[in-house]
């Protein structure tokens, strides 16, 4: 069975309580919940991780890599939290594996204060899922397996 990764970045093992007006009440685990039985529809193993450090993310997303090219993976849908605004280590990683990811982020960035606008993850995206609240884990799972089948 392919699986498909689900990375989250700093921060969000605090969803449910942080600022729940922006983020909702919705938890991780309940995310996780939601991500494994829309993977489980698709036929997909959902992997699913949160770290508040860069390195373990690169770590991931590395090992991510070297799985979708043995074929064992299709991709990973990332939320990268606030090194989405700051990381180009992590726009180095992505691209440095050819790694297919969808950029997700649960508030609507693009409403928000201006230093949340700049993106250093959506150049190497292959799609991104903005303001569906946790909804857009769910699209984003869609997403990545239509494009590895096409
Ligand atoms: C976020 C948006 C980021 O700007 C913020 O730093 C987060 C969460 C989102 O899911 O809306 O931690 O990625």
């Amino acid at each position: 069975m392919s699986s498909v990764l689900i990375l989250n970045g700093p921060n969000l093992n605090l969803l449910g309580t942080r600022k729940p007006e922006v983020y909702g009440s919705t938890t991780l685990a309940d995310v996780e919940e939601l991500c494994r039985q829309e993977a489980g529809k698709l036929g997909l193993d959902a992997v699913f991780r949160q770290s508040n450090h860069e390195g373990q993310l690169i770590d991931w997303i590395h090992e991510a890599g070297a799985e979708v090219k043995a074929g064992r993976c299709i991709g990973v849908v990332f939320n990268a939290g606030a090194y989405t605004h700051t990381s180009v280590a992590l726009h180095d990683a992505i691209e440095a594996v050819e790694l297919p990811v969808v950029e997700v982020h649960i508030s609507n960035v693009h409403r928000r204060e201006e230093f949340r606008h700049h993106s250093y993850l959506s150049p190497v995206a292959r799609g991104i899922v903005v303001g569906f609240g946790v909804y857009g884990y769910v699209l984003a799972i869609h997403g990545l397996y239509q494009a590895a089948r096409s």
